[in-house]
């Protein structure tokens, strides 16, 4: 198992490209299973959850070839098998997003539950309440999730649940209505730019949807797609991950081939903080020098904040000047990167849905163990601005979902390894502490690390 070693303190500098959507290329490449002949994918981003799709893709029968350039050749062939198994799903929870298109395709799907998840329960009743609305007989065994019908109807299906509505579910229900008889008007579906990106291929291979990035979608049924050439849209969540990486150490950078579009409250969220932002067409520029100072945000279904980015904003608020309130209203008990910044030094206290931050801290390197994607880009980010060196661990997490991330931090200036996780690679000044670190100073009750663990329930 890899760990990164971070020796922190270096404003970085320069420039830096956004890769493709990881969220937009996983449900496209999904829908590949229901279109007739190959298609051609670009700016598809080299990771291992596009991997671990690959995989799972060639046991249902469609062969995908991942080229250098980011270009992904996608073959289908009759469904070898309809049965998506347990061990590549349980490793990305995307794999859910085979269940539409198979079962569009050939009227049955055997799909593994994707399983727990650190950010928070998350059920897959909404996918399953849209595929059964559009026919399908569906029942639950063994772990898996059997879809059957002979012909799926089109129909009214309302799409939002208790924290908003569901992207991967409308992925799913999106790329099963387009082989649908009739009409579907979908309710309450989900705006990401990521669902409006599968729509347009789906567009491109001979769907006819409209309302896309609005929560009502009308798809009218066709009897078949064809393969066709798309280009995925870039990674909102890693260039805001970027742009932070540029404030969190103070330094000044400039993200190229992004979309500001999708990036909107994000932007403006850094703008409150103090981050200096400028676009200028598809670059976003980041100054981090200036004076930074807490905010409350509220991450939501887009267009607001997205929960993708809470833990992030959240390592950037710790070294923010003053008290920060940051809430995640789309999955509640994502907090499990509190703790770990807490090691670091940033005074953190997780209230219900919220965290509150107080700042500024002077972040100290510490080892740290990744719990999730997003929380380990936080400790990243963390570890970027700490004083002295950090180790970040289980980056597998990490891989799932930046491309070449450590590159890419290096080339503006971080000093980032990648080594095995080893005694042996762990630098000394984290073995020896001299003396224990002294509780930082905060109002109230329960500010320091070891009573956020005891506050955390996953703690
Ligand atoms: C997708 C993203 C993930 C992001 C999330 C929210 C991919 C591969 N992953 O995940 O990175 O954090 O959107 O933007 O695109 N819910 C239900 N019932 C359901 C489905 C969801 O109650 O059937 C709840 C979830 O528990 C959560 C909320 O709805 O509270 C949003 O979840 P959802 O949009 O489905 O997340 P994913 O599509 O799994």
């Amino acid at each position: 198992m890899d760990m990164f070693v971070i020796r922190g303190g270096t404003p970085l500098c320069g420039s830096v490209a956004v890769s493709g959507a990881k969220n937009a290329a996983l449900p496209i490449m999904s829908a590949a299973l229901a279109i007739d002949g190959p298609s051609r994918l670009l700016n598809v981003p080299d990771l291992a959850d596009v991997r671990t799709l690959t995989s799972l893709l060639g046991t249902l029968g469609v062969q995908c070839r991942h080229e250098p350039d980011g270009a992904l050749e996608l073959r289908p062939s009759e469904a070898s098998s309809c049965v998506a198994d347990y061990e590549l799903v349980r490793r990305m929870r995307a794999g859910v997003c085979v269940l539409g298109p198979l079962l569009a395709r050939y009227g049955y799907a055997c799909v593994s539950l994707p399983g727990g998840c650190n950010i928070g329960h998350r059920p897959i009743d909404l996918h399953l309440k849209g595929l059964r609305a559009l026919g399908a007989r569906i029942r639950v065994e063994r772990g898996y999730v059997i879809a059957e019908s002979e012909r799926l109807i089109g129909t009214d299906i309302y799409l939002g649940g208790p924290f908003g509505s569901t992207v991967t579910g409308t992925c799913n229900v999106l790329s099963a209505a387009v082989l649908a008889e009739g009409v579907t008007n979908i309710e309450a579906a989900a705006c990401e730019p990521e669902v409006v990106d599968l729509g347009r291929f789906l567009i491109s291979a001979g769907a006819r949807i409209t309302g896309l990035g609005t929560p009502q979608i009308r798809i009218e049924g066709v009897p078949r797609l064809t393969g066709c050439k798309h280009t995925v849209i870039p990674d909102r969540i890693e260039a805001a991950t970027l742009l932070i990486a540029g404030a969190i150490t103070r330094g000044r950078i400039s993200l190229t081939g992004a979309d500001p579009s999708h990036l909107t409250a994000v932007l403006e969220v850094l703008r409150e903080i103090g981050v200096g932002i400028r676009v200028d067409g598809t670059t976003i520029h980041a100054d981090g020098v200036l004076p930074l100072r807490a905010v409350e945000c509220v991450a939501l279904p887009y267009p607001a904040v997205p929960t993708d980015m809470q833990a992030q904003l959240t390592a950037l608020l710790a070294t923010a000047e003053g008290i920060s309130l940051v809430t995640d209203k789309v999955f509640p008990d994502r907090f499990m990167h509190i703790s770990e910044l807490a090691r670091m030094g940033a005074r953190v206290r997780r209230e219900g849905a919220s965290a509150i931050v107080g700042g500024p801290t002077r972040l100290s390197g510490a080892s740290v163990m990744a719990s999730d994607l997003r929380a380990s880009a936080a400790l990243v980010l963390a570890a970027l601005a700490a004083e002295g060196p950090s180790v970040v661990r289980r980056i597998y997490h990490l891989d799932r979902g930046y491309e070449r991330f450590e590159a890419k931090l290096r080339s503006l200036g971080a000093d980032v390894q990648r080594v095995e996780d080893s005694p042996a690679n762990v630098p000394p000044e984290l073995m020896e502490v001299a003396s224990p670190p002294s509780e930082p100073a905060m109002p109230g009750p329960h500010w320091s690390g070891a009573a956020t663990r005891r506050l955390t329930p996953q703690g």
